[in-house]
């Protein structure tokens, strides 16, 4: 919740990409120029890595690729000292520092060439580089074949994971030693990529996802990277979304659960505001609530639970590291929250227990501790057509259009007589397009 406020209302700098579906004709569209490589072809990447806004690199010989879309371009283009060097024409391995504590490196891309890292912040060289891999890393090998991230909470500390061959070297940022495992089971990682909590590793044009503490895999691996880390013709679910404008932003509804989860809902599509390091990605809502195959109209959080409502049903989720629908539900509006009708926002502020719902101009107090639940308040707002609400430690937000408006309180959302200055939403808090 807090890192959404931050975004909300300090506007953090993010990476972009809020998508709705598209046409059928655009679902194919990708710049093709057949003099570059095309990854969409089947690529063996050489690395993968986010950088400081959360746009992810992939890189091919003296080429990559920006974001989960678009063509090929030069590496030197973006990391110009990259072959500066010894022409080598290829980084081994690439990850990106986590290792907050520390500004001087936190955020940072460091790239493995042979013997030698460069560290690169803002896409600028930093001072002192390149210099032997082990100066920086000492215990690690040269001539990698892939890195990553790994922070503390997935891995025992803050950690990069260095792989070459079947060897995984576990350096510990803090004490700056290696641990050395093997984990034959797993294919030779080309490349190696954190991404939204999981880990992947590259091979060929599959990948395969591990536990980073123990190398474990799942049967379910190695999938073709086309159907999910780009947008290829012909493969994958990612490929039916485009980017949409600002101006045009409408929400259903946005929350953030007590873990922090922040989550905004808009049409067949959500995308969580809270793991904005790794850039903002839309997906579908049946995704993580199964049977949710419609958009919602509102949701809110309340002890442990998401309670999504869609029509004149609500839906009660239990959050954890998966939302399971409790049983029982759908049940009515009626039954639930002793309410009718349709229901345009609704949220609750942290450790209240009152649910604030907006049906047009009105807006109701209900209280969820009460059975039945029951109305305490209904008063009217000068504001309508609202499409979604949030409260969090800073204040409420309530969403209208591409615009939203601010209070400091639900009382004083309550007894306003006049609304007051919108302001935009942009493309660092919802990764649309400017
Ligand atoms: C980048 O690399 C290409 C091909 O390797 C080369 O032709 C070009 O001059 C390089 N550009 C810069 C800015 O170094
Ligand atoms: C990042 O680089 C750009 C252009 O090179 C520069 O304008 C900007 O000030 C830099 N930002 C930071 C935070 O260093
Ligand atoms: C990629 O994975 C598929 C299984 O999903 C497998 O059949 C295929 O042989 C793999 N290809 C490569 C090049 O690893």
């Amino acid at each position: 919740m807090e890192l959404f406020t931050k975004t909300l209302f300090l506007c953090a700098a993010l990476a972009l990409t809020l998508a709705a579906p598209a046409p059928p004709q655009d679902a194919a569209a990708e710049d093709v120029d057949h003099s570059l490589p095309n990854r969409c072809d089947g690529i063996e990447f050489d690395a993968v890595t986010p950088d400081e806004k959360g746009i992810t690199f992939f890189f091919k010989g003296p080429y990559l690729w920006k974001g989960f879309h678009g063509p090929a371009q030069l590496s030197n283009e973006s990391f110009k000292e990259l072959d500066d060097l010894h022409h080598i024409g290829h980084v081994d391995a690439a990850f990106r520092m986590h290792d907050p504590d520390n500004t001087d490196d936190h955020d940072h891309i460091y790239f493995f060439l042979d013997d030698k890292v460069f560290s690169y912040y803002n896409h600028s060289l930093e001072d002192g580089y390149p210099k032997e891999i082990q100066e920086d890393f000492p215990g690690v090998p040269s001539h990698l074949d892939a890195a990553v991230e790994c922070p503390k909470g997935e891995c025992g500390d803050d950690s990069v994971l260095f792989f070459k061959g079947h060897d995984v070297h576990v350096y510990d940022i803090t004490t700056k030693t290696v641990k050395t495992k093997s984990w034959p089971h797993l294919p030779v990682c080309t490349s190696a990529f954190r991404w939204l909590e999981h880990y992947y590793c590259f091979h060929g044009h599959n990948f395969t996802r591990f536990n980073p503490l123990s190398g474990e895999v799942s049967a379910l691996y190695p999938k073709d990277a086309r159907d999910y880390f780009m947008r290829c013709p012909n493969f994958g679910h990612g490929g039916d979304y485009q980017v949409i404008k600002c101006k045009d932003v409408k929400l259903d509804a946005i929350t953030a659960d007590d873990s922090g989860k922040t989550y905004f809902f808009a049409g067949p599509i959500y995308m969580r505001l809270d793991t904005s390091r790794d850039g903002l990605h839309a997906f579908p809502i049946t995704r993580t609530w199964k049977e949710l195959t419609t958009s919602v109209d509102a949701v809110f959080s309340y002890s442990d639970k998401m309670y999504m409502i869609t029509g004149d049903h609500v839906y009660i989720y239990k959050g954890g590291v998966h939302y399971t629908l409790i049983d029982g539900y759908p049940k009515s509006l009626k039954e639930e929250l002793g309410i009718e009708g349709h229901v345009d926002a609704a949220f609750v502020c942290p450790n209240e227990h009152t649910v604030h719902i907006i049906q047009g101009q009105k807006l109701l107090d209900v209280d969820l501790t009460a059975t039945p639940r029951t109305t305490t308040q209904e008063t009217n707002l000068p504001l309508s057509d609202i499409d979604a609400g949030f409260c969090g430690p800073q204040g409420i937000a309530v969403f209208k259009g591409s615009e939203y408006y601010k209070y400091q309180s639900a009382m004083l959302l309550a007894s306003s007589r006049i609304a007051p200055k919108p302001h935009i939403i942009t493309s660092e808090m919802m990764g649309c397009e400017d």
